[in-house]
């Protein structure tokens, strides 16, 4: 095998899929570094697993091709790629103990025996499954389930490891739990990942990079920091964390800011990267908590003025949604930190405070 560390792990070049007259994938080039964790993050339906299946060698794409360490195997089949997935179903084999599942596809390269029993021996450690061995998968819990597919399909040690919504069937608490372990286990076996979500939290929690999917193209590729603090678009702000997205218009231009006029009402400086031509109007998206409460009459810079229409208890959060005196809504979640004192109340008057590096201009 040709391993040259300074090309990709992964590559597809203009990779195109079509089920008829849907176009699944459209256009898609992505590169993964050796050893990251990259993550496929889209709403259902947006080309996730076709992307996925394609680099697995179950699908064929219509137009461009896919790489696997520095080598074309658009052509090959799933056995002849040096990949494993792991399936939100976790397909194992229900007939066979967890040990035996583990060990199948050492059996299927007829590795010899002791070998094969050593190697088995270290997949049940690495996911903490120690005690487990002779258990029917029937017996199993969700999670353990999901170690048992987990350590099958690393046993193997392939150069890529796909896994579709590997944790969507466990319940919060343990998907959580499962989400640190995941990570920590990619960091040890220095494998690349590439993982499918719907959910951003698990995005957001695990990744190096996530490549946001939108109607089976790539809309942003970037780390957690930049997808979330600087959407390129209004679909990346609008699908991650919760935004506030309006129109306003450039009113003027100061250095690197943009002072920008929000419904007539009141003005904002906003520190862009690129500041767009006076009088033209933007799309902003402003993150729900990145808006500070403050008491009525405090004089600050980068505010406007608005009273409190409801408050929603969240535990830990408060979401507030607060209201300018022409009507405009912004959604704002605060730390809870009040408590059963309550000072944020409904009909409250206060100040909205933004910071201009808070506000991002985004394509709509
Ligand atoms: N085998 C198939 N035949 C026809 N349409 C398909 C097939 N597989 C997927 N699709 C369609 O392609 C689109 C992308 O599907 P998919 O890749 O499964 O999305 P995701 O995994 O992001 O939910 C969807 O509209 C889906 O209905
Ligand atoms: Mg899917």
């Amino acid at each position: 095998m040709n391993s040259d560390p300074s090309k990709p792990m992964v590559e597809l070049r203009a990779v195109s899929k079509r089920y008829g007259d849907l176009l699944a994938v459209r256009d898609v080039s992505l590169t993964v570094r050796r050893g990251e964790f990259l993550t496929l993050l889209g709403p259902s339906g947006c080309g996730k697993t076709t992307l996925l299946r394609m680099l697995a060698g179950f699908e064929t794409p219509d137009a461009g091709c896919v790489l696997i360490d520095a080598e074309d195997v658009t052509a090959l089949p799933p056995n002849r790629r040096d990949v494993n997935q792991v399936f939100q179903s976790y397909a194992l084999f229900p007939h066979l103990t967890v040990e035996k599942n583990i060990a199948f596809g050492l059996q299927m390269k007829r590795l010899p025996k002791a070998e094969i029993a050593a190697k088995v021996r270290h997949a049940i450690d690495l996911v903490a499954l120690q005690g487990k061995e002779a258990a029917m998968p029937a017996t199993l819990s969700g999670g353990q389930k999901q170690r048992v597919a987990l350590a099958r399909a690393i046993v193997c040690e392939p150069k890529v490891l796909l896994l579709d919504e590997p944790l969507s069937a466990l319940d919060a608490k343990l998907r959580g739990q499962m989400q640190i372990e995941l990570k920590n286990l990619q960091r040890t076996l220095g494998i690349t990942f590439v993982f499918v979500t719907h959910a951003q939290d698990e995005a957001l929690t695990m990744s190096d990079r996530i490549a946001v999917l939108h109607r089976g193209a790539i809309e942003q590729l970037g780390t957690a920091d930049e997808i979330y603090h600087r959407p390129k678009t209004r679909f990346v702000a609008e699908f991650i964390g919760q935004a506030n997205m309006m129109t306003a218009s450039v009113r003027n231009r100061e250095g690197a800011d943009a002072l920008l006029a929000i419904g007539g009402e009141f003005t904002l400086r906003a520190h862009v990267a690129a500041i767009p031509a006076t009088a033209q109007s933007v799309t902003i998206s402003i993150r729900a908590e990145k808006i500070q409460i403050c008491g009525d009459g405090a004089a600050a810079e980068n505010s406007f003025a608005a009273e409190i229409e409801d408050v929603l208890f969240r535990g830990e959060m408060l979401q507030l949604t607060v209201r300018t005196p022409d009507g405009l809504r912004f959604a704002v979640v605060i730390a809870n930190t009040g408590g059963a004192r309550k000072p944020h109340q409904v009909g409250n008057r206060v100040r909205c405070v933004i910071h201009r590096s808070d506000i991002v201009v985004v394509d709509s």
